[in-house]
């Protein structure tokens, strides 16, 4: 009599293994393990520098690494292109928003959807006929996730001129039209007041409802210690801590590097 397989409990959504960047005489990321379990809120902080938007990056494919592996669900994303990652269900946010200013946020957000559409990258932005049923698919998907983060009302406004909240919620809402697996989010309350944050807080909860697994970049330790079941934490390119928020709160060595100074 064998009982389920291991899998369904033990493999983790993400796995990093040894992963190493140095930038000249800088090591970004010095030989980190990392495991997210699937469907986790799982935490990423440490101090300025320490590594985190350099673990992103490599994990999304912006920047190669010098060692190690990255898996999802045991596919090796290592040597894939960006476009190939996004396909298979890693995206991401920025720590500086990067939109595209002067296009409506609908069609910042149809952008996303272009890794589900067969007409490739600028299909969504052409109005050629044979394209219409694809294009109008495209926009009722957009549409439909601006309504999911509280956007609907400003679909036709200018990217660049909504208030720094909503850009953020933008871009979040980009990044979910590309119907993500593991959603990567580098500092999403930074430069948000309280009633900002605690609303991102509920957007990333309902993210999370959906059963969609989050890494989180943030400053922020309220959001943090709020959202995550487990947190890592790096410095100077190490993993010098990892467990539940309690656990972190608590560790020596965190303290000393990172929250101690805060
Ligand atoms: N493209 C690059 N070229 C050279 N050095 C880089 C590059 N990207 C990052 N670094 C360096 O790698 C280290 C880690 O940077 P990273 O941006 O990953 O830190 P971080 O943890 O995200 O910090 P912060 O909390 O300030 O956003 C830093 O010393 C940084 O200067
Ligand atoms: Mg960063």
């Amino acid at each position: 009599m064998s009982g389920p397989p291991a899998r369904s409990v033990s493999t983790p959504l993400l796995a990093v293994e040894q992963l190493t960047k140095r930038f000249g005489r800088v090591t970004a990321l010095g030989a980190v393990d990392l495991r997210v379990a699937e469907r986790a809120i799982h935490g990423v902080i440490g101090p300025n520098g320490a590594g985190k938007t350099t673990l992103f990056n490599v994990l999304t494919g912006l920047v190669a690494p010098d060692a190690g592996r990255v898996t999802l669900g045991g596919i090796d994303l290592t040597r894939l292109p960006s476009f190939r990652r996004t396909a298979l269900g890693v995206c991401r946010t920025f720590q500086n928003v990067r939109l595209f200013g002067s296009m409506t946020v609908l069609e910042n957000v149809m952008l996303g959807r272009h890794c589900r559409t067969r007409g490739g990258a600028l299909a969504p932005l052409l109005r050629l006929p044979w394209r219409a049923s694809e294009r109008a698919a495209t926009r009722r998907d957009a549409e439909a996730v601006l309504e999911f983060v509280g956007l609907a009302g400003k679909a036709h406004h200018r990217a660049v001129d909504l208030p720094y909240g909503d850009q953020r919620r933008t871009e979040i809402a980009r990044a979910l039209a590309t119907e993500p697996r593991l959603l990567l989010l580098d500092e999403p309350a930074a430069g948000m007041n309280e009633t900002e944050t605690v609303e991102i807080a509920d957007l990333i909860r309902r993210v999370h409802a959906r059963d969609v697994t989050i890494l989180l970049i943030e400053h922020k330790m309220s959001l943090v210690m709020g959202l995550c079941e487990r947190v890592t934490v790096l410095s100077f390119g190490e993993k010098i801590a990892e467990g539940d928020p309690a656990e972190i709160r608590a560790d020596a060595r965190v303290i000393e590097a990172y929250l101690g100074a805060r």
